[in-house]
């Protein structure tokens, strides 16, 4: 464990939880597992499966990952990576797509193989067809090794608004006015340029993966992490759902941490 970081007990939640001192402390807490995971898996044998989450709370883990690549070799031209969510209706180089994002933010500066990227597609015409085969495809790979989570402030998990059973799957979701008030600051604060719908992977999805983190900064998440660590777990604050799950890490600055204590 870092020394800029500190677990909490919150028995009960079967969780862990880590309160980082900063939030670069939380990004470099989540790169050390992600490499771990990574390194774990060396060439030639089947490669590591990361789940990878979107929104500004991962960026500083991707930055370090690009860090890592660059200045201490960190490979990545055995992983698979799977995005947990995408806009309904964007085309991949919209720059707000999830794609988009991935790629800027992780893919184009490491050693990925593009073909080894999997982003849900927001413009299939058989959505069902599709959303079935990326649940396949997951399981065609092994399975995800880690999965990287952020937090809505209604608790969300990739898209999994509140209500969102714990045996969902990958599919087309409807978004909270919420939390396209919250996303609108990525599309000129207009409510209205904000996709109604997206392609998510489900709560049953998430808690398939062998290890899970949930990275959270800022007060404005304090109220979600709070109700998804000390509430019960249920469909209607989606993150308490991982209460469930054998390995799941909260990695939490002071700010997101701040109604735990
Ligand atoms: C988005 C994403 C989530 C993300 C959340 C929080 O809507 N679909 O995966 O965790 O919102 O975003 P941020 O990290 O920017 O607060």
């Amino acid at each position: 464990m870092r020394d800029d970081v500190k677990e909490l007990s919150f028995p009960d939640s079967g969780l862990k939880v880590w309160r980082c001192d900063t939030e670069a402390a939380v990004d470099m807490a989540a790169a050390d597992l992600a490499e771990e995971v990574i390194r774990s898996k060396p060439a030639g044998k089947a490669g590591p499966v990361l789940g990878v989450a979107t929104g500004s709370t991962p960026e500083g883990l991707y930055a370090e990952l690009v860090r890592r690549h660059r200045e201490q070799g960190l490979s990545f031209a055995n992983v698979t990576s799977f995005n947990l969510d995408e806009y309904l209706g964007l085309y991949p180089g919209h720059d707000q797509s999830y794609r988009y994002f991935m790629v800027h933010q992780l893919f184009m500066h490491v050693d990925i193989k593009y073909e080894n990227t999997f982003v849900p597609s927001g413009l299939e015409w058989n959505m069902e067809k599709h959303v079935q085969e990326y649940e396949e495809l997951i399981r065609a790979k092994g399975g995800i090794d880690l999965q990287v989570l952020g937090i809505g402030g209604n608790a969300h998990i990739g898209f999994n608004e509140p209500g969102s059973a714990k045996d969902s799957r990958t599919r087309v979701v409807a978004l909270e006015e919420s939390t396209r008030e919250a996303n609108s600051r990525f599309f000129d604060n207009d409510i209205s340029k904000v996709p109604t719908h997206a392609i998510s992977m489900g709560v049953a999805t998430v808690l398939e993966a062998k290890k899970v983190i949930l990275m959270a900064k800022g007060e404005g998440k304090a109220d979600a992490v709070a109700k998804s660590v000390k509430g019960p777990a249920t469909p209607h604050v989606p993150a308490s759902l991982l209460q469930g799950h054998p390995d799941c890490i909260f990695i939490l600055d002071p700010g997101a941490a701040s109604l735990l204590e």
